[in-house]
């Protein structure tokens, strides 16, 4: 069945672990790392929080970028029947978005060495700045500090981007991709909407509202959440569908879920442990207490 991108309206049921923000005790994240440390299967899914210490903007939240644009103009729909002016509003949303050189932060970085050390199976992300294949690439070339599980040492880490790469542009005729930059300085010289050699209009390779997510990337994200015995959502509201679901599929075949996120989320009701914690801190202390117990 295809699966189309959407926002759920939600409200948070309240429990122990959502009543009022607080940080999370040692406890919490001794809790996780014992519980990564014996999983056969761990899962990390993250949203735009785990960018934000790296200077890109969230949606949502805080000065969240749908605070400044509207994200009705950004839909499937209105790409397929308006493609110039979503290409204006898609350049100026791009250029607040990504207007900039930005690095892996401490997080994906913490994201990659549990990945490299054997302690996580795959990252799902909802996010298209390709920063946690960045923080991979910096732990294969021995830039990071991760120590190689042996077991895993012939596979390249296994990261999902659930909803594309804002980096790259696809001509929805011939499918073929190129790099998003020059084609944003094209738009912004005009040409809108842009188009590739074989005539065809390029789109950003990302999914947009109202669009389906590759069916087989969906399928392979649902496959691992219910397959894992731990599932960590990390940096995201949890509120944009299919990827909110995910965390409840694992819960449901019976994973400890952890949720780390500075605001609640519609999913802290059915989360083993929910951190009220900032990504930057507690990543990397997560990753030291499996180390060191
Ligand atoms: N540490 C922890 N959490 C943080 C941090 C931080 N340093 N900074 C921000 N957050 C939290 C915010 O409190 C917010 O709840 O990250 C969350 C980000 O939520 P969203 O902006 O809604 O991002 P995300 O869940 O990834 O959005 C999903 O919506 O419009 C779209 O397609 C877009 O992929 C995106 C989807």
């Amino acid at each position: 069945m295809p699966v189309t991108i959407a926002v759920i309206l939600f409200t948070i049921t309240t429990t122990s672990f959502c009543s009022g923000v607080r940080r999370s005790s040692m406890t919490d994240l001794d809790r996780l790392a014992t519980a990564l440390r014996n999983a056969e299967t761990a899962v990390a899914l993250t949203g735009a929080g785990i960018s934000a210490p790296s200077g890109v903007p969230t949606f949502r939240g805080d000065d969240g970028v749908w605070d400044h644009f509207d994200e009705g103009q950004f839909t499937y729909g209105r790409f397929q029947s308006d493609p110039a002016g979503f290409w204006a509003d898609r350049l100026a949303l791009h250029r607040a978005m990504f207007d900039g050189e930005y690095e892996p932060n401490v997080g994906h970085e913490a994201l990659a060495a549990l990945e490299r050390e054997g302690y996580l199976d795959a990252i799902c992300t909802q996010n298209t700045d390709g920063l946690h294949t960045a923080a991979a690439a910096s732990i294969d070339t021995g830039a990071g500090e991760g120590t190689a599980d042996p077991r895993r040492a012939d596979e390249g880490p296994t990261i999902l981007e659930l909803h594309g790469n804002a980096r790259r542009v696809r001509c929805t005729d011939c499918g073929a991709r190129t790099t998003a930059e020059p084609i944003f300085d094209r738009v912004s010289d005009g040409e809108r909407p842009p188009t590739c050699d074989c005539g065809g209009i390029y789109k950003p390779d990302v999914v947009l509202f109202g669009e389906e997510l590759p069916g087989a990337v969906i399928q392979r994200a649902r496959s691992l959440a219910l397959e894992s015995d731990v599932f960590l959502a990390i940096g995201s509201s949890l509120v944009v569908e299919p990827a909110a679901s995910l965390p409840r599929l694992a819960a449901s075949s019976g994973a400890t879920v952890g949720i780390v996120n500075l605001e609640a989320t519609p999913c802290d009701g059915i989360a083993d442990v929910a951190c009220r914690d900032d990504i930057v801190e507690a990543l990397p202390r997560l990753r030291d207490r499996i180390e060191t117990q």
